[in-house]
């Protein structure tokens, strides 16, 4: 049996395999009020169906202003709960294990009305300079992550994940490029580290199931402004010592797209290599990972413990029964005995 498509323990989640739907946004809440659609239900469901092990929906606001467009999901009051333990009830019975990336764009949230980031520093001149938090908006951001756990915690979901890569508000933080701040939330890592560091203890009382972070473990900066690969080994060491269960390694997004992006299988792969030897909790791998057999090298190598397929699942939700065909696994089960006969002509 291969590993990636055998049960884990891993991350205080029971998996019935190692793949991973990473968040993806759909944009597609037309009501503009944050609230689960039909569309999730059938989206999420089909990959559910297709045996995806762990399905994280995509980031979900924990401020109506913390969105990237008004199109996305939130999770910022007790209004969103009824919807997502809905789906998360639907997609359990469907035999998936789920979790919901908590996300605040800061200066990337594109339709804010009051646009608030760690510095006034726009992402580019289309979205606008955004204003340089006070202190009451930190306590107040840190406050509606942690609401947002209790609430994900209420829906039923296994696990959070805070989104701290791609340019959004925690990235913002954690990099110099971006927090440019004199107070005690910039300067020196630990500094920049602080705004995380301060809200897990009382995440981790709101919320019982297995809290992970995604972090871009370098933006492309060929200036010499950016986290080191050891700074983020730093972070890595801090976050498991706060309590987190599983990083989640991704790059980029805090600057518009660099040229100088190398993109090929695997490309974050490195990343990830970084991270597992810096820490002792379980590492996630994404980026590229469509070759079922480039998933399972990084596994049986122990270069990551999960391995994310985004994109891979969007064209195709029955990616991992065709993993278990390049991969030989034969006693890889698809959704029922229905399935099953599709399997063959
Ligand atoms: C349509 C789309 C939406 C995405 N939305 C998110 C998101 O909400 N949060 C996030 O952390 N990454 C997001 N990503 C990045 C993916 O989670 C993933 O890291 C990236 O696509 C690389 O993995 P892949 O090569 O397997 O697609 C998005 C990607 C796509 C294609």
């Amino acid at each position: 049996m291969s590993k990636l498509l055998s049960p884990a323990q891993i991350a205080g989640l029971s998996l019935k395999n190692r793949v991973v739907m990473p968040p993806m946004c759909m944009y597609v809440v037309e009501k503009e009020d944050g609230k689960v659609t039909p569309f999730h239900h059938a989206h999420y469901g089909a990959r559910a169906i297709g045996q995806t092990g762990l399905i994280i929906l995509e980031a979900t606001a924990v401020e109506p202003d913390g969105r990237l467009t008004k199109n996305d999901l939130g999770i910022w009051s007790d209004e969103h709960i009824l919807g997502l333990k809905k789906l998360v009830d639907e997609l359990h019975s469907l035999g998936a294990k789920v979790g919901v990336q908590l996300g605040h764009g800061g200066h990337k949230a594109q339709d804010a009305l009051d646009k608030i980031a760690p510095s006034a520093l726009a992402y580019n001149d289309n979205y606008g300079k955004p204003r340089e938090m006070t202190l009451e908006d930190i306590k107040r951001v840190q406050k509606s992550f942690v609401t947002a756990a209790g609430r994900a915690q209420e829906a039923g979901f296994d696990m959070i994940e805070l989104h701290g890569a791609h340019g959004y508000l925690i990235n913002q933080f954690l990099e110099p490029l971006s927090n440019h701040r004199l107070d005690a939330y910039g300067g020196s890592l630990e500094n920049r580290y602080r705004i995380v560091g301060e809200m897990l203890p009382a995440i981790k009382d709101a919320f019982a199931g297995s809290i992970w972070i995604r972090l871009s473990m370098t933006a492309y900066d060929e200036t010499g402004q950016q986290n080191t690969i050891t700074d983020w080994q730093t972070i890595g060491r801090w976050l498991e010592r706060d309590g987190i269960d599983c990083l989640d390694i991704s790059t980029g997004g805090l600057m518009e797209l660099q040229p100088n992006i190398p993109i090929y299988s695997g490309y974050q792969a490195p990343y990830t290599n970084h991270m597992k030897q810096a820490v002792s909790i379980p590492v996630s791998a994404v980026g590229l990972l469509n070759a079922p057999e480039l998933g399972e090298y990084l596994l049986q190598t122990e270069q990551a413990d999960l391995i994310e397929v985004g994109r891979g699942l969007i064209r195709n939700p029955n990616w991992p029964a065709e993993a278990a065909t390049v991969l030989h696994d034969h006693d890889f089960e698809v959704y029922n005995n229905s399935y099953k006969r599709g399997q063959f002509k």
